[in-house]
């Protein structure tokens, strides 16, 4: 069989033109959605009387047939056909003969393509949000079994005050909230069906296309025909999102590396997820953490191709359009791999208590509270900034930390202090002094985690209501 479109070409397709332009070497990964689609479709024209019932149920039955030969992989994709859409009809008409050929009517595959676009992301969407709460458990679990781990908190990389261990990962169960939340939200955006739209202006037969949303589980229809065939907003915003996450993940990713160091050694990697060196036999390197941190490139670099690809373009259809997928299946793949990982690295990753607990006692990170305390017996903070200072520079020329001074080195900085000094220094109270909602104090952190565990309760509703629709 020649070209579909082939009735108004004089001479054959140049080969390098074929190749050039074919999308099928990529786009084949939407065969479930195109065909999900057109049994959606077809089951409409029957319904509507555009094509005879027996035709639609024939075409029903060559549709599964040919599903079941591409799950089993016996159908051969050719880039004579350009894409899938064009290889999923062929194959049908050589099924079930002419009668194939109608399943096309009142459609065009510029919004069958968009139609494709929509249920794969739906389904990735779903995944996601499922992964996101899997790590979420993962960081609960560590977090429960630290709360009263105490380690440095940074600024500028400086030890700065110290904190929870659990506290600090909170911040990301907190950042993966979001995220969840951000995918959840797109989800609108998402389910909406742009079948219908036709090339780009509607069609002239008399179709349902709030029967083939309802049938496609879509919450509603595109409202403008145009911007249905050339929307791709809802890719760019998954990207967009996926780049965040990735984000988090990375820096994520950059704590590991630091504190897996011999200089930080707050944690151990469990070996299942580091690799050796082909020459140093002491090394245990913490490639999954290196690799997320650098797949995060790519990730980035996709949305901004993608947001590259459509500035400018005409509405509506335009082939650059056919640039909105690669791109797409690679932030799929390369955040499916990174969560996948995560999760496991996370709950197996062994915190060395011992380790940070030493830190925190040879720091300064106590400084701020005895400021705070000196302003509780009156003084304002700006004094009692510039005399801690002072202690503190006193305390590094002389090779001690602050709780290594006695009451009358105090002094010489302030008459203020007082015996009252030395509990308000300990790690514990400088931690727990900090109860404030969102604080480090346990009391906080634990309140902390069980809000996120009610959060993730609603994930988990979120999903099954999904799950069990079937999408
Ligand atoms: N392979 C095309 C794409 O991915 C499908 C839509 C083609 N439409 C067209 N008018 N050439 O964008």
């Amino acid at each position: 069989m020649s070209k579909l479109w082939g009735g108004r070409f004089t001479k054959k397709t140049d080969q390098l033109v074929e190749e050039y332009t074919a999308s099928i070497l990529f786009d084949k990964e939407l065969a479930e959605e195109d065909i999900q689609g057109s049994l959606a479709h077809v089951t409409m024209l029957g319904k509507c009387g555009i094509i005879p019932q027996e035709d639609a149920a024939k075409i029903q039955e060559g549709l599964r047939q040919v599903l079941d030969r591409i799950r089993s992989g016996g159908l051969t994709f050719s880039v004579e056909d350009e894409d899938i859409h064009m290889n999923i009809e062929k194959a049908l008409i050589e099924t079930i003969g002419p009668v194939g050929g109608k399943l096309h009517t009142g459609r065009s595959r510029n919004d069958q393509v968009a139609t494709d676009m929509h249920l794969y992301l739906r389904r990735r969407v779903i995944e996601f949000v499922g992964l996101l709460d899997k790590l979420q458990e993962a960081l609960l679990e560590q977090a429960r079994a630290n709360l009263d781990t105490i380690v440095p908190g940074y600024t500028h990389l400086q030890r700065a005050q110290p904190i929870l261990f659990a506290h600090h990962l909170m911040a990301y169960v907190s950042m993966f909230q979001r995220d969840i939340e951000r995918l959840q939200d797109s989800y609108k955006r998402i389910n909406v069906l742009p079948l219908g739209a036709g090339a780009l202006a509607g069609t002239t037969f008399p179709i349902d296309r709030h029967f083939v949303a309802e049938q496609l589980g879509f919450d509603g229809v595109y409202e403008n025909s145009l911007d249905a065939v050339s929307d791709r907003d809802f890719i760019v915003e998954f990207l967009a999102n996926a780049s965040l996450i990735m984000t988090h993940l990375s820096r994520f990713c950059e704590e590991l590396v630091l504190w897996s160091s011999t200089e930080f050694a707050f944690i151990e990697l469990d070996d299942a997820f580091c690799t050796g060196s082909s020459i140093m036999p002491q090394k245990k390197n913490p490639d999954v953490a290196e690799l997320v941190r650098g797949k995060t490139g790519r990730v980035y670099g996709n949305l901004v191709g993608l947001l590259t690809v459509l500035k400018a373009l005409p509405l509506a259809y335009n082939k650059d359009m056919q640039e909105d997928k690669e791109g797409m299946f690679d932030t799929v793949k390369t955040l499916q791999g990174a969560l996948q990982l995560f999760a496991p690295m996370v709950t197996t990753m062994k915190v060395n208590k011992n380790r940070m607990r030493q830190a925190v006692n040879q720091d300064f990170s106590n400084a701020t509270d005895i400021a705070d305390f000196l302003v509780n017996k009156g003084l304002p903070f700006r004094e009692a900034h510039e005399i801690i200072g002072k202690t503190v520079l006193y305390c590094i020329q002389q090779g001690k930390y602050l709780l290594d001074l006695s009451l009358d080195e105090f002094r010489q900085f302030s008459p203020l202090f007082d015996e009252g000094i030395y509990p308000v220094l300990q790690p514990e109270q400088v931690v727990n002094a900090r109860n404030v909602y969102g604080g480090t104090a346990s009391a906080q952190v634990e309140a902390a985690v069980g809000r996120a565990e009610q959060k993730r309760g609603e994930t988990t509703a979120w999903l099954e209501r999904y799950e069990s629709a079937g999408l």
